[in-house]
């Protein structure tokens, strides 16, 4: 097993002095999925908000490491955090789509956000997006990046979301209740999405969501937040088939599951 590409070590965090997060050891290899998964308010946007600088002004790691690689990112500030977003730690949120300029093109606006970090040309950048979206099950690269956001359905948004957070190859990838705002046939296809961008990729993702079955459908080893703790750990399979919480049980009994591929 190579070293762990992201580590937290008995993690704290605080809003305004008021603990929300405490004592939370995980840690997730190159190329694997960590699912976080628990109800609402039980801390899991927070765990990750911490390692990608957007704890915001009230918010603080008050204890523990969490080391991206070499750099632990609990000895930096938010700001210095952010400057390796984009590039490093890539991000998707619920409604990718939203962050899109509704008047200029899919393309022109990802050329332009891939030219902040590197200089590309259109050419290379087109071949490069049509290659990143044809692996991960686009067939229509090229009207994607013709189209305005407005053509793209609301699924459509999010999966080319995804594809953004790709482009710049980041070591790897938060994504905060992806499937959520989305019907139960494009949460299929969204799942389907970072499957492949993990298998054609090798692309790390840490995957928070309140729905159990859409971990169950891609994660390798799942966390289970419950008040701020972490309550389980430990392989999808393990945690799902044989879960030793009640809690971990409700949430499976609430959701519909979705069949891994
Ligand atoms: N910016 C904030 N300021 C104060 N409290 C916050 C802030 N963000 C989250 N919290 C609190 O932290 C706890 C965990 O929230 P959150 O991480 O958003 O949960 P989840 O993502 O699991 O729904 C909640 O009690 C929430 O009210
Ligand atoms: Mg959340």
């Amino acid at each position: 097993m190579s070293d762990p590409i992201l580590r937290y070590e008995h993690v704290d965090i605080s809003y305004n002095g008021m603990q929300a997060v405490s004592d939370i050891s995980f840690s997730v290899n190159q190329g694997e999925i960590l699912g976080i998964v628990g109800e609402s308010g039980s801390g899991k946007s927070t765990l990750i908000k911490a390692a990608m600088g957007l704890l915001g002004d009230a918010g603080l790691v008050t204890r523990g490491d969490i080391y991206y690689k070499d750099i632990n990112l609990a000895d930096l500030s938010q700001a210095e955090i952010r400057k390796l977003n984009g590039q490093e730690l890539g991000m998707i949120f619920q409604n990718s789509g939203s962050a899109f300029c509704p008047i200029r093109t899919v393309g022109a606006q990802l050329y332009e956000s891939m030219t902040e970090h590197k200089s590309i040309t259109k050419e290379e950048f087109r071949k490069r997006a049509i290659n990143v979206f044809s692996k991960i099950g686009f067939e229509d690269g090229d009207r994607i990046l013709e189209s305005y956001p407005f053509e793209l359905s609301g699924g459509m948004q999010q999966r080319v979301g995804i594809a953004v957070a790709l482009l710049s190859n980041p070591g790897i990838i938060f994504a905060d209740e992806p499937t959520s705002a989305l019907d139960v046939s494009v949460q299929k296809q969204v799942v389907d999405e970072m499957l492949m961008a993990r298998n054609n990729f090798g692309t790390t993702i840490v995957l928070v969501t309140h729905n159990i079955g859409v971990i169950g459908a891609m994660a390798d080893k799942v966390l289970v937040m419950k008040d701020g703790k972490m309550v389980e750990y430990g392989d999808t399979s393990q945690v799902i088939t044989d879960p030793k919480e009640e809690y971990t049980r409700k949430l499976m009994d609430a959701v519909p599951r979705l069949r891994r591929a």
